[in-house]
């Protein structure tokens, strides 16, 4: 084959890390951008570990697994008979369903988790492909801690689930405990050892806790490997895992030297990563490679000199290769619909009827109290708008006297099922006292575990975009808001975590325990 395999778990390995989870809609959002991305396979969830993950993993296969050249959608599972069942039921509505099923093979695992031998965890092993593949062709299978395992006993269980039917052998390097040389060589020796190797895709899935994930990637595909797991700015299970723009641009910008490639739209990259930070909250480091805001930018006279002479002195990529927009003002207060449309279409949002009047609504507010309105508000506004959780609470007043000597405090209004409700309450702070007002009203106790703030864009009018993490009784739930008013976002973001707790908990209700 000549070109690699672009399996995306983003959703899945992802989603999984502290900090991390998503909604179902906001699944559905993402799910959508990977798509435009044009990756191979969607990792869309792991169904039977809760029912929030099996409805997103479902409703990625319905939604974005049936479009005209939609990408593979891939649920998780143990090699449970029962996981397997689960997971079918949620990916059995894609075009192309895949089931990917795994167990751990190192000896380690074996005695201290799983409690199982060696041959009880081959013949689980093999019963799980064969059940896998009474309901699709597509099965994909793993055996995790695959970097620590006993290289004779891991082959021997490659070789026999080949045999049960499946199509894809995905090596992980679950702990991250692989030097690239060493899983290069691994790889190989599994070409040269698995009996039917050469008829089914070899993946690696590599995770980062020695900072080796692409690296390990990139060598596993220089000895032989077609698939490669990974993840949205590299996100995943402790410290990650391998990166999908590093290893994409990696094999783009190196083709001389790698001489593969993908079928990854680069120009997609950037409007993905960003789509993931403000989903998640959470944002990558500046120096990132790739994705990050200084990835591009000369700062040094002498780089710079070098860049206005010819930017090929110190530039191996171009911004536009990833689709990375200059910041440029976009709107303002006197643009039409017609224009918010165009532009949004741009970015990459299709909206129309009633999605676009909600945006553009969304934005006639923004465009009122902020002259310059930039691609990056216009994605807060649209992605703010669409990955919406049903709302409970609503903001409806607000007002807050802070400063110098004077104790905080403030007076909030919220609406609920038609009705208003108000009360005060004073704190440490602005945010402290607004918080403090909510719970008067709702009499739910939130601490709050995590507070971030960034400016969506540059400029002192700037949209001040405020994530959070509230725990709520033991129940940890993230929000994020938006607005020129720092005090306002804080609000709307605790707002946005109470309404997602106050959804979970009716949806545990409606579900059973
Ligand atoms: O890291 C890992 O081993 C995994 C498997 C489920 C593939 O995520
Ligand atoms: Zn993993």
């Amino acid at each position: 084959m000549d070109r690699v395999i672009i399996f995306d778990t983003t959703l899945r390995d992802g989603e999984q890390a502290p900090g991390f989870s998503m909604n179902t809609m906001e699944k559905l959002e993402m799910a959508r951008q990977l798509a435009r991305l044009n990756v191979d396979v969607i990792e869309a969830g792991f169904p039977i570990s809760s029912e929030d993950d099996f409805e997103a993993t479902r409703a990625v296969a319905r939604q974005v697994g049936t479009l005209d050249g939609a990408p593979a959608i891939c649920g998780l599972s143990r090699v449970g008979l029962a996981d397997i069942d689960r997971c079918w039921e949620a990916v059995k509505y894609a075009r192309r369903p895949r089931i990917h099923t795994f167990v751990a093979t190192s000896d380690i695992h074996l005695m201290y988790k799983l409690r199982k031998s060696r041959a009880e965890v081959m013949k689980a092993s093999v019963d799980a492909v064969r059940h896998a593949r009474g309901y699709c062709q597509d099965v994909e299978f793993s055996p995790e801690d695959a970097s620590r395992s006993d290289f004779d006993y891991m082959c021997d269980v490659l070789s026999a689930v080949i045999d049960a039917g499946a199509r894809t052998i995905n090596i992980p390097d679950t702990v991250g405990y692989a030097i690239p040389r060493e899983w290069g060589e691994r790889i190989a020796r599994i070409r040269e050892k698995v009996q039917g190797i050469d008829k089914v895709v070899l993946s690696v899935h590599c995770h980062n806790d020695l900072g080796q994930a692409v690296a390990n990637s990139l060598t596993a595909i220089m000895n032989g490997a077609r698939q490669v797991e990974c993840t949205i700015n590299g996100i995943g299970e402790r410290a990650g895992n391998a990166s999908l723009e590093e290893i994409v641009m990696a094999l783009r910008t190196r083709k001389d030297f790698f001489g593969i490639d993908t079928r990854v739209r680069s120009e997609e990259i950037f409007r993905t990563s960003r789509l993931l930070s403000h989903i998640t909250g959470v944002h990558v480091q500046p120096n990132k490679a790739v994705v990050g805001e200084n990835a591009f930018a000369h700062e040094a006279g002498i780089h710079q000199d070098g860049v206005l002479k010819e930017k090929l002195t110190y530039e191996i990529m171009r911004p536009e290769d990833i689709g990375r927009p200059a910041n440029k003002l976009v709107l303002g207060k006197h643009s039409g619909r017609a224009a918010l449309s165009a532009r949004l279409k741009d970015l990459g949002f299709d909206l129309a009827g009633p999605d676009l009047d909600r945006a553009f609504r969304a934005f006639k507010d923004l465009a009122d109290r902020k002259k310059e309105v930039y691609d990056e508000d216009l994605l807060a506004i649209v992605t703010d708008e669409a990955t919406k959780i049903p709302v409970a609470y609503e903001l409806d007043y607000l007002h807050v006297i802070s400063g110098t000597g004077v104790v905080p405090s403030a007076t909030i209004r919220l609406r609920k099922d038609g009705e208003l409700f108000q009360d005060s309450g004073v704190g440490d702070g602005p945010v402290d006292a607004v918080l403090n007002a909510v719970d008067a009203i709702t009499g739910l106790k939130g601490q709050l575990r995590d507070y971030a703030i960034r400016a969506a864009t540059s400029g002192k009018d700037a949209i001040g975009e405020v994530s959070v993490k509230v725990d709520f009784d033991g129940t940890i739930v993230s929000g994020k808001g938006a607005s020129t008013d720092v005090i306002e976002a804080s609000a709307r973001a605790y707002l946005s975590a109470l309404n997602r707790m106050v959804h979970t908990a009716q949806r545990t209700k409606e579900v059973g325990p």
